[in-house]
């Protein structure tokens, strides 16, 4: 056991200390950054102090004694099968039947999306969006250059109508299309797609030859998660998966189940074959964390913690000020505002007072609504949590009196 392990500190205090002992702003090996004083609601990412570190040097360790070499050496472009059949296994249980040669390892659920657009796509092709949605993914879709185009939306999710028009015009133009969705613990908003509207989208996009892009990194954030899009027509569908929310994202570990031709596109591309899979080492642990049954474990101290963790911070939350359904899963909490307040104004009083929380802006193809802020409850601990709601509240409720 290391001694980052044996620490107690919390994950506000791990960023404060690292960003303490840097020499500049920028030398850091961390994406996240910290402010002293200020509590950040932005990041959507695991708490620091509760990444699995244990479990994974405890399979770091058996992998290198068992396996040596071959732990070491180029992968098989789809993954190691050891970890392919351990994932099988867990979608088995919580997800319908998945067989290990349906599954392509990925770095990150991004390193999956990256494939299936490079692989599955075209620049010109469209990909169809939720309003709002997974503001990075838009920033990938900009890179591969497709056309992003939003979906009349509401809180049951996307209009299967508004998609059905849209995926017949641009058959009609002999474009490619795909319907990226996250319906499992949005990010941003925490919901969940229902099951009738997930079969009326999946309807249209098998009638008008639209491959459905399903980011399900939320899954394992609660135990009852409902059924993913894939197991409701695997025909249609590519399922991103990841390791990031469970076990930690510095892994870059992630997956994609599909069809056996996009399966098959995927894994014998030239990506996979000359690199040998993707992150083969970092995936071999994960195989070794879910055999040996720890990651059972890490998953439910994980749903524990953030079950805890959302309901403080929402029942910190003004309920006179803001309108949000607090969620059942995922790491946010998606803040309609009072009316005449918008967001731009409320991320800089937020700051002013404090506390940092992301413009819903950005979670919207054409940035148009300004009526929503997205709140995290993932990375910091009980007190912090209500801490930055009690200052947002403050920051608000001032604006509105005003
Ligand atoms: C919806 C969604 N997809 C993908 C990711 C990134 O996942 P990964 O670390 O597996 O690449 C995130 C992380 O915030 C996310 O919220």
């Amino acid at each position: 056991m290391n001694g980052a392990s044996r620490e107690r500190a919390s994950g506000a205090e791990l960023l404060a200390r690292e960003a303490a002992h840097r020499t500049s702003p920028s030398a850091t090996d961390l994406q996240y950054g910290h402010t002293d004083g200020v509590i950040d609601l932005t990041w959507g990412h695991p708490d620091p102090s509760a990444l699995a570190t244990d479990a994974i040097a405890q399979a770091a360790e058996v992998l290198l004694s068992t396996r040596g070499w071959q732990a070491l050496s180029y992968g098989a472009p789809a993954g190691a099968m050891s970890l392919r059949a351990s994932i099988a296994e867990h979608l088995g249980h919580v997800d319908g039947v998945v067989a290990p040669d349906d599954i392509v390892i990925a770095a990150g659920s991004s390193g999956a999306l990256e494939l299936v657009l490079s692989l599955c796509a075209v620049p010109g092709d469209v990909v169809f969006v939720e309003q709002p949605t997974y503001f990075l993914a838009l920033r990938m879709f900009v890179d591969h250059g497709l056309r992003i185009v939003g979906l009349h939306s509401t809180e049951e999710g996307p209009d299967p109508e508004h998609l059905d028009q849209l995926a017949a015009e641009a058959a009609r133009a002999g474009v490619g299309s795909l319907l990226y969705l996250v319906p499992t613990y949005a990010n941003p908003t925490g919901r969940c797609l229902g099951a009738e509207r997930a079969r009326a989208l999946l309807d249209v996009a098998a009638r008008r030859g639209v491959t459905v892009i399903e980011d399900d990194v939320y899954r394992d954030t609660n135990p009852v998660a409902p059924p993913s899009m894939f197991s409701l027509d695997p025909t249609q569908v590519v399922r991103l998966g990841s390791f990031s929310k469970s076990l930690a994202p510095g892994l870059r570990v992630g997956y994609l189940t599909s069809t056996p031709a996009v399966v098959n596109r995927i894994a014998t591309c030239g990506l996979l074959d000359s690199g040998g899979g993707s992150n083969h080492f970092a995936a071999m642990v994960v195989g070794e964390v879910m055999r040996s049954g720890r990651f059972a474990e890490v998953v439910s101290a994980g749903q524990d913690r953030y079950r805890a963790r959302r309901t403080a911070l929402s029942q910190a939350l003004d309920h006179d000020l803001f309108r949000f359904d607090e969620p059942d899963g995922g790491f946010f909490v998606w803040l309609r505002l009072p009316d005449g307040c918008r967001s731009s104004d409320v991320v800089d009083a937020a700051r002013a007072g404090g506390v940092l929380v992301s413009d819903g802006r950005l979670f919207f193809a054409d940035r148009a609504d300004d009526s929503y802020v997205r709140v995290s409850f993932s990375m910091l601990e009980h007190d912090l949590l209500v801490e930055g709601a009690t200052r947002l509240n403050l920051a608000v409720s001032r604006m509105k009196r005003r």
